[in-house]
């Protein structure tokens, strides 16, 4: 383990009308490091996130004066038989390039869904690595007959938390607000959506 993340634990805070500049940064470095186009599409997806009026919960992390994480909850749905459900979708997660490795991104997941578990829903998912959310609370949905939002999810990356309010009749697809379609955000498509397939076969097996 990273000798600096025994050093200290990461200050998580909620984040406030003035970290907004610092959020779109982040997520711009963090998603865009490899390919800045993306770094771009997911920062222009929050703030009309935050415009459509689903943000439920923010927080940061901040290094002398700067935001160097951030992570978003917001709501999407469970359509069940009996009735449409309130849930939470965690995401985006960013941690900037040169702090990564440190437990922020572990601290903001905790803090993300310790926040959603005070909504009072049933659900917090996710569309993720199963190697990172899996070893940090995270299940494999299909697994509680919660069906991803889009075929495009990789069953293995579509993942959750269930909270006390989950009854067993809340079981169906998940369904992102307008905003995630608007913005193409929902799933993956090839070639990464096959690379990713092609990667869980191996890795990550279905379950029965
Ligand atoms: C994923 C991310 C938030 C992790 O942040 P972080 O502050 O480095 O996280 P931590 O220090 O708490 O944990 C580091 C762990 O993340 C893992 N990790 C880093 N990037 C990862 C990725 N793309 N996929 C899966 N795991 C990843 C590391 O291997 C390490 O694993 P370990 O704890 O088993 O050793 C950060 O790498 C990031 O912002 N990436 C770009 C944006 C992104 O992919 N966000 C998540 C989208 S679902």
């Amino acid at each position: 383990m990273n000798q600096s993340r025994l050093d200290s634990q990461p200050e998580v805070r909620p984040a406030t009308p003035d970290d907004h500049v610092g959020i779109d940064r982040v997520i711009r470095d963090a998603f865009g490091a490899e390919d800045p186009s993306e770094g771009g599409k997911v920062a222009t997806l929050w703030p009309d996130v935050h415009a459509s009026g689903h943000v439920l919960a923010e927080s940061v992390v901040v290094r002398d004066g700067r935001v160097v994480g951030h992570v978003g909850v917001s709501r999407c749905w469970i359509d069940a038989r009996r009735s449409l459900v309130d849930a939470a979708v965690l995401s985006p997660l960013s941690t900037a390039p040169d702090y990564q490795g440190q437990g922020i991104g572990t601290a903001l997941v905790a803090a993300a869904v310790a926040a959603a578990g005070t909504l009072g829903g049933p659900a917090l998912f996710l569309e993720g690595s199963p190697a990172f959310y899996g070893s940090r609370g995270f299940v494999r949905s299909s697994k509680h007959g919660l069906e991803a939002p889009s075929p495009r999810a990789p069953d293995a990356a579509f993942q959750v938390v269930l909270f006390d309010a989950f009854e067993e009749w809340m079981r169906g697809r998940v369904v992102y607000p307008e905003v995630w379609w608007r913005h193409d955000a929902v799933g993956l498509r090839d070639p990464d959506l096959a690379f990713l397939e092609d990667l869980f076969a191996r890795t990550f097996p279905p379950i029965d």
